[in-house]
């Protein structure tokens, strides 16, 4: 049986156009620019407009990255997208894309792993194009967390944007793939850390959306520790070290985890992507879109190698090496 690898072909971010800066928020709740910019460095986040939806967000993103990859929707047979802040309970807003980019072949579904999702939709599209099932995946994060946030509570409305990335992944074999593709993926999750980081609401406990709760200090000392594992994990499985990541791409919730992280695994700070400044915690989009924006500014050049990695509600996290 032929042995297939999962190349990258290109990344796409989108955010929306409205910003809302720190001190906005701080005629909303009781904050201050110098209090959210000393304890997480953001400074702005994007919100979508009224009407402007996660599949409007994603559609947009995904074509960016087809755009980057030199191919059309007609190309793609696969879309695997991770949002926790779907357009509707039901169809999965994998497929709303799919009919807004015109693919009418292949299979769309969503997955559910809020801030680790593009981890786990890539791990997941990796799989299939292993298996030789599909041709060519895009992987998207996309949310309107703006949505599901609790807008008087200043522990967590300061903390998440809205936002979108996507990635094509590609077959390849082995000969044609060279030294690139994903390399190591580890994927955890662990429930009975649920109350730490979860909605409020959904269709099967209260019929509403319900509203973002977090344990934000809790969340921070699991982040650093599991994230770290996580890693290590990856990097072994590819039989690969830790001196040999090109680039760091995290996930951007806070940039004291990002930091703290690096440190923990002996990652310079220069190798670390960081552009939670711009856009906060967009959770399943945050990887792709800061992914997207050291490619464009040319700091990931073809052959380096990247390691992406994220945590988020569940728990769950992951982290995945991959040479582009
Ligand atoms: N402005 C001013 N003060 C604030 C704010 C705010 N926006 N938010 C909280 N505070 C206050 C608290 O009330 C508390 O006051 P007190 O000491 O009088 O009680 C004080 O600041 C310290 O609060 P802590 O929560 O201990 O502050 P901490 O240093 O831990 O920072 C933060 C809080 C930024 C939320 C941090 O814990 C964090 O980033 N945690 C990780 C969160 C995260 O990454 N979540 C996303 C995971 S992804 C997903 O799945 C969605």
């Amino acid at each position: 049986m032929t042995e297939f690898v999962s190349v990258v072909r290109g990344v796409g971010g989108h955010l929306p156009s409205k910003v809302l800066t720190n001190d906005d928020l701080a005629k909303m709740v009781d904050t201050t620019d110098e209090w959210i910019t000393a304890r997480t460095g953001i400074r702005k986040r994007h919100i979508a407009a009224e009407g402007e939806t996660t599949s409007d967000l994603g559609a947009i993103a995904a074509k960016k990255a087809l755009d980057a990859a030199g191919l059309t929707p007609d190309d793609i047979d696969l879309i695997v997208m991770a949002t926790a802040t779907p357009d509707y309970t039901f169809p999965a807003t994998a497929t709303i894309v799919q009919h807004k980019l015109g693919i009418t072949r292949g299979a769309a579904f969503d997955l559910q792993a809020v801030c680790s999702g593009f981890v786990f939709a890539t791990a997941t599209a990796d799989n299939f194009l292993a298996r030789g099932q599909f041709e060519r995946a895009l992987v998207i994060g996309a949310e309107t967390f703006s949505r599901i946030l609790d807008w008087s509570d200043r522990g967590t409305c300061v903390l998440f944007g809205d936002g979108a990335g996507a990635m094509v992944l590609e077959r390849q074999t082995k000969e044609q793939a060279g030294d690139k593709g994903v390399k190591g993926i580890h994927l955890r999750t662990d429930g009975r850390y649920r109350d730490l980081l979860f909605v409020d609401g959904g269709p099967s406990t209260t019929q509403t959306v319900g509203q973002l709760r977090m344990v934000g200090n809790q969340v921070f000392k699991h982040a650093v520790g599991k994230i770290s594992e996580s890693v290590m994990e990856s990097v072994k499985q590819a039989g690969l070290q830790v001196k040999d990541i090109d680039w760091f791409v995290p996930h951007q919730a806070n940039q004291r985890i990002l930091s703290a992280v690096a440190e923990r695994l002996g990652l310079e700070e220069h190798k670390v992507v960081s552009t939670v400044a711009e856009h906060g915690n967009t959770s399943a989009a945050s990887v792709p879109l800061a992914m997207a924006a050291a490619i464009e500014d040319g700091r990931i050049k073809p052959g380096d190698l990247v390691l992406i990695e994220a945590i988020g509600g569940g728990l769950a996290w992951g982290s995945a090496l991959i040479r582009v």
